[in-house]
């Protein structure tokens, strides 16, 4: 069995996880924990149960299993049919109880008993199921800060998410650069059947092979100055640019910027100013300054797809963007491009030091010298032209874990790379995130593509 599966290293992943989460609660009052700004958004502490829950379910539960508290299950169930009903998701704002402190002992009944059945033998079954469990409380951990920035946004104070603020490094963006590919038949996805090759979804695979034509995909993602630029030449007015879908959100939506932008004067709201002075932008750590230099993140992907139009490109496919990437984490085999990358610290100790916010890319040496490559990981999740569908050969996997991904794939967009909340080693070149086109509140930006020839 492989070195993954190995109780004791399952058992310091575990803690290691499941500290992090409350670490990342920590900043937060219970009065904080409870909110939910809008139906996609969990409050903190349905979070920090949720996931508790996933592990109680899948790994704890069995004959004779007697659950922590009847009627849990209903509240804390995401959307598991297989298991049973579940409480309405756009309800989970209104419960006051159980309460954060009754949530925190939860998570140590349940912390307990996975660190006991690992330390007397789990079965291979419940390893891999302890191992699925710590990288959904890792995407719980992304949706927990993506929905407290959120929860924040909606209060006049502007709170700011961390107790002592950490002022953004001035820094320039690299200059764009167009990195060439020749295309033609390419295999992408994952291997599912080599163990080797680590954990991955059931998403991200089978490996299959896909033909592309000569591509040329951008060194880095767009930047806030750029996208101001698209802002000023009448990006948000002039019809012709958006998908039907999209201009029909930004009239509805009264969309005139990305999401959590703001004007510095309320009452120009002008939103053809290119004055980087009269935008500020709202973030974990409160509303600062627009950076220009920094990645433009909290784009839907209509406003990723008419930014690319305007700038006489495309979104990119989600195998162009796994082709170039699998080629430099291929060409520089033995580093891990994470290292350095604006991801989420593992540990509660690093979050004082984190960014926890997209970085202008010269912060971070190029991901490959040779092709110039950066920003690959991290930063922003990069909305891709792909519509998050079953590569070829995929099948759900038995039980109800196979509702884990399998049954949202429809009307989705797959996005790629990870962003500045994404703990730093649950992302990976084949990672494929999805969300809807309308959605903004992820730290999503665009890494622009074009066709050569
Ligand atoms: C992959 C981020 C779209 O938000 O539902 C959490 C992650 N899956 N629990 C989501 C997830 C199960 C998922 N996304
Ligand atoms: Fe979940």
């Amino acid at each position: 069995m492989a070195a993954r599966f190995d109780p004791e290293h399952l058992s310091a992943a575990f803690s290691r996880v499941r500290d992090l989460s409350l670490a990342l609660a920590e900043p937060l009052e219970p009065e904080d924990q409870c909110i939910q700004s809008m139906p996609d958004v969990s409050p903190t502490k349905w979070h920090l149960a949720h996931t508790s829950w996933f592990f109680e379910t899948f790994v704890l539960a069995g004959p004779d299993f007697a659950p922590y508290r009847s009627g849990w299950d209903f509240l804390f169930n995401s959307y598991y049919q297989t298991v049973g009903e579940m409480h309405a998701r756009p309800q989970r704002g209104l419960l006051s109880r159980p309460t954060v402190s009754e949530i925190q002992s939860y998570r140590r009944w349940v912390d307990e008993r996975v660190l006991e059945l690992l330390a007397r033998g789990a079965s291979d079954a419940q390893l891999r199921l302890v191992e699925l469990g710590l990288h959904h409380e890792q995407q719980h951990q992304e949706l927990l800060l993506t929905d407290i920035l959120h929860v924040l946004s909606a209060n006049p104070l502007a709170p700011s998410y961390r107790r002592e603020p950490r002022a953004p490094s001035p820094s320039e963006a690299q200059a764009l650069r167009w990195i060439e590919d020749p295309g033609g038949l390419v295999e992408v996805g994952r291997d599912l059947d080599a163990p080797a090759a680590g954990f991955g979804f059931d998403n991200e695979g089978p490996r299959h092979k896909r033909w592309l034509e000569p591509f040329a995909v951008a060194s880095r993602p767009a930047t806030c100055g750029e996208y101001l630029a698209f802002m000023a030449d009448g990006g948000y007015r002039r019809p012709q640019l958006w998908l039907a879908e999209g201009w029909d959100t930004v009239c509805a939506e009264r969309w005139t910027a990305p999401a959590y932008w703001r004007a510095a004067d309320p009452s120009d709201t002008d939103p053809s100013d290119t004055d980087p002075g009269s935008w500020s932008i709202f973030t974990l750590d409160g509303q600062r300054p627009l950076g220009l230099d920094e990645p433009v993140t909290h784009l839907s992907y209509y406003e990723a797809d008419a930014f690319a139009r305007w700038s006489e490109a495309r979104l990119p496919s989600e195998a162009e963007w796994e082709r170039v990437v699998d080629g430099v984490v291929r060409a520089r085999a033995g580093t891990d491009l994470r290292a350095t990358a604006n991801l989420l610290p593992l540990t509660g100790e690093g979050l004082a030091s984190a960014a926890l916010h997209p970085e202008a890319a010269s912060l971070r040496e190029a991901d490959d010298e040779t092709s110039g490559l950066a920003q690959v990981f991290g930063e922003v999740w990069e909305w891709t032209a792909s519509p998050y569908a079953p590569f070829p050969g995929y099948r759900a996997p038995p039980g109800a874990v196979g509702e884990y991904n399998g049954k949202f794939m429809c009307n989705q967009m797959v996005l790629r790379g990870g962003s500045c909340v994404t703990p730093a080693d649950h992302v990976r070149v084949g990672y494929r995130n999805f969300f809807h086109a309308p959605k903004r509140w992820q730290f999503t930006g665009v890494r622009l593509a074009r066709d050569l020839s």
